[in-house]
């Protein structure tokens, strides 16, 4: 038989957020299946890209004061990061921002275009005046038309569920800048027309995705159902492709953001001697997706009838997983359960997730729970106590006792070896067909036979009476580990190269499981996982937690006291669940304070300074240093709580800021004297800017 051909993708995360445990839930198990493919043999390629366009990122890169490209450029970084240290080996990590994906994007439009798949049409949308910018339906907030609950989304109530257009709402204003003087505007949009596609799409869904999926899409196809076009173009300013022949209209996030699977395909294939035609363009290439249940709508309708239409392959099975929830709630940031990837690493082993997240997940939709209880005892009793034990027990008395020569095998080992090795394609099928959580299950079972009969022998007690017949008792034990650590290999890459070092082996491929040991040399032992610390968990989730407002003293607003909760794998996410320091801030409301006289507003030295250098502070999660010229006043040093706002506070180096200069100095424990305060804007509890002049004046010049 000819070897599989497979291309495997995870969904694109989004350029302005950081990776958190949410999104894992789908890159650890894409990763468990595409590292069990490879150990198999198939030939299979692992893309991934950075979904870097639309008008979330341009927002949040105008408010850092930086480039687009600049702000995306090191969110890929910190997101390769992310994943190399989660152990998610893609073959290519890339970026939708690439000249292949504009070359995709520009010739699947062209195809469309020619066969007739797009429509044009006068869209009437809210302008900001003040931004300059049509708004996304995210970017307006107001009042809900149905129950009036203030400051909810242009698309939908959070409170009553009633779905709206933006135009609807009741006191409409712009969720970026707080405007109310929004205009209604006509522009021409490019949309494409769905409903051309309705009997293929119909046709192509039972056999590409899982049946109730599309059981649930089917709804939409009813004889009579329209489907809706979908608008594929945005006007300008917009962060993305300009659209051909359209200056000033740009392909939708959405159009390009899948179009980034077949691009970074394309990249890789470029340095790795094969062609895109030769991979996804081949018919006999197998074609899959890993996507969450929130954007089936855009893999499994618009996105198989795009590259239908254009010509192009489509994906051979979408795989669609369920949201995380931690300790049976949605992720919430107030208590401490929206956890990056990187504050993850900071407490805790990988391996430990990878481990507890293959016990959860299978091939349904359903959501998985991480309880955080669970977690720690699930991997200590079963990785640490039942599989890593063998090792180590067996390991360290070869070495001890017996030169860390292996012996042969008794009948009875020989036995529980052969039933051992007769779960390997038991072990494959539930791989193959991504029931994760029964790999554990197996596995653990195969442990305790092998505890049970070390037990029995007792080793420890036999050593003292008959020390050779102990030798095949731990030869056999450590065969059986050795099988356990191959099976488990997909899911705890790292776990298995130590076992594999410890066996004398590079690494393990599924035909390693023929193999057995017998009178050869192991290695030394070396630590392969150790328990979890339920301390460390508690430390995480403190660390993920919001900083603390600003003590309200009476009078004094102290800001929300919760952050926003946030679903784990949004979609079209609106501001405020793209990142944490891009939270709408349009209706917020401040109580206003008590009339001071003009004479305590007098008493404020209001300077301005200009930032020499502006870094973050170690061991400190919302501090900034500022080191200011003055002018006159010298130079100033000042710590400010405002991390959260600027994740790198060196975008503000040069620019200059307003500060108050005659605030008594104040010791910072553990860090140094602040000189002042710079003054800032915004949310205190979920994003500040800095406040500076509109145009540059003499470092150290009043304020007034
Ligand atoms: O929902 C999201 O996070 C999107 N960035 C996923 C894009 S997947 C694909 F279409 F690129
Ligand atoms: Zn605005």
């Amino acid at each position: 038989m000819d070897k599989r051909k497979i291309v495997v993708t995870s969904a694109l995360p989004y350029a302005n957020g950081d990776i958190h445990i949410g999104h894992l839930v789908e890159y650890l198990q894409t990763d468990f299946w595409v590292r069990f493919q490879k150990m198999r043999g198939p030939d299979c390629t692992y893309v991934c890209a950075d979904d870097t366009h639309g008008t979330p990122i341009m927002i949040r890169a105008r408010k850092e004061g930086r480039a687009p490209e600049d702000l995306i450029a090191e969110m890929h970084a910190r997101h390769s990061r992310d994943f190399a240290d989660f152990q998610i080996a893609f073959d290519n990590y890339y970026s939708t921002n690439s000249p292949e994906n504009k070359a995709f994007c520009e010739d699947i439009y062209a195809k469309l275009d020619r066969g007739g798949a797009l429509l044009r049409e006068k869209v009437a949308q809210l302008w900001c005046p003040q931004c300059g910018m049509f708004l996304p339906d995210r970017f307006v907030k107001g009042t809900c038309p149905h129950c009036g609950k203030e400051e909810q989304y242009g698309d939908s109530c959070e409170h009553c569920s009633a779905t709206y257009s933006p135009s609807e709402l009741k006191d409409a204003h712009c969720a970026t800048c707080g405007c109310r003087a929004l205009e209604t505007r006509e522009t021409e949009h490019i949309l494409f027309d769905l409903a051309k596609f309705k009997e293929y799409l119909r046709a192509w869904l039972p056999d590409h995705t899982q049946a109730d999926v599309a059981n649930k899409l089917q709804e939409w196809f009813g004889e009579d159902q329209t489907l809706l076009p979908w608008d594929i173009s945005r006007d300008a300013p917009y962060f993305g492709f300009e659209i051909p022949g359209y200056p000033g209209k740009y392909f939708y996030v959405w159009l390009d953001a899948p179009v980034g699977y077949l691009a970074s395909l394309k990249n890789w294939c470029g340095r790795n001697g094969t062609t895109f035609e030769a991979t996804w363009g081949d018919p006999a290439t197998e074609r899959y997706h890993f996507i969450g249940k929130d954007i089936v709508r855009f893999h499994c309708l618009f996105w198989p009838a795009m590259l239908h239409a254009a010509g192009y392959q489509g994906p051979s099975k979408v795989f669609v997983h369920g949201f995380l929830t931690v300790n049976g709630e949605k992720m919430s940031k107030s208590r401490g359960t929206f956890v990056s990837a990187r504050t993850y690493l900071d407490h805790l082993d990988p391996a430990f997730l990878r481990y507890y997240y293959a016990c959860k997940i299978n091939n349904t939709t359903d959501d998985i729970d991480l309880n955080l209880d669970d977690f720690a005892q699930r991997v200590n009793s079963d990785l640490v106590g039942k599989i890593t034990n063998l090792a180590s027990r067996g390991a360290q008395m070869l070495g001890r006792k017996f030169d860390g020569r292996l012996g042969s095998l008794d009948d009875e080992g020989r036995a529980l070896l052969a039933a051992s090795r007769g779960r390997a394609d038991a072990i494959a099928a539930l791989y193959e067909a991504r029931k994760f959580s029964q790999v554990p299950v197996e596995v653990c079972r195969l442990a305790d036979a092998a505890n049970e009969y070390f037990d029995r022998h007792a080793p420890w007690k036999a050593i003292k009476e008959d020390p050779e017949s102990v030798r095949p008792v731990l030869t056999t034990v450590l065969n059986l580990f050795r099988q356990l650590a191959i099976y488990l290999a997909p899911i705890l890459p790292g776990y298995a190269k130590k076992a594999a070092a410890l066996f004398g082996e590079d690494g393990f491929t599924w035909e390693s499981l023929g193999r057995t040991l017998e009178n050869a040399p192991i290695g030394a032992y070396e630590y392969l996982a150790t328990r979890v610390d339920p301390k460390a968990v508690e430390a995480m989730v403190e660390a993920s937690k919001p900083p603390a407002p600003p003590a309200a003293e009476p009078g004094k607003y102290a800001g929300p006291q919760h952050g926003p909760s946030a679903n784990p794998a949004a979609g079209e996410a609106a501001p405020a669940a793209q990142s944490g320091t891009d939270r709408a801030v349009g209706g917020h409301t401040c109580p206003p304070k008590a009339p001071i006289q003009i004479g305590a507003f007098d008493a404020c030295d209001l300077r301005v300074g200009r930032v020499e250098s502006c870094r973050p502070v170690e061991k400190s999660k919302k501090l900034v240093r500022f080191e200011l010229d003055c002018g006159p006043l010298g130079h100033r040093t000042i710590f400010s709580g405002i991390r959260s706002a600027y994740p790198d506070p060196s975008v503000l180096d040069g620019k200059q800021v307003v500060f108050v200069a005659n605030l008594a100095p104040r010791e910072m424990k553990g860090v140094g004297v602040s000189e002042g305060m710079v003054l800032c804007a915004g949310d205190p509890a979920t994003g500040l800017a800095v406040l500076a002049p509109l145009s540059p004046v003499a470092p150290g010049d009043p304020a007034t």
